[in-house]
């Protein structure tokens, strides 16, 4: 049987450099994260809203973090503001069959 990868000592499971992960943070966010540049040039991400306006990411990160409990004073993204409103989502996938 395979390690769950919430289990592995670095937290943060691998991901294959050409993959776009979006991971769900314990209690926290959905964190975008985008492969490197150099492996996927002229890749970007852009969030937008219902009718399709962007919105502007944080400047020069690969990953950015969209609330997902609705307490976030800069919506979409994340600005910490689960913690203090006790924000419980703790999904887990179930681990995989290594293959
Ligand atoms: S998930 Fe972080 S402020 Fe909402």
């Amino acid at each position: 049987m395979s390690e769950h990868p919430a289990n592995r000592s670095s937290g943060s499971p691998r991901t294959p450099a050409d993959t776009v992960t979006i991971r769900c943070r314990e209690n926290g966010p959905l964190v975008v994260e985008m492969p490197a540049e150099a492996l996927t040039p002229g890749l970007k991400l852009q969030v937008t809203d219902h009718l399709g306006a962007a919105f502007t990411p944080p400047e020069g990160k690969r990953a950015v973090a969209l609330c997902r409990c609705g307490h976030s004073s800069r919506r979409p993204f994340c600005d910490g503001s689960h913690r203090q409103h006790g924000f419980l989502a703790a999904e887990q996938a179930e681990p995989q069959p290594d293959g």
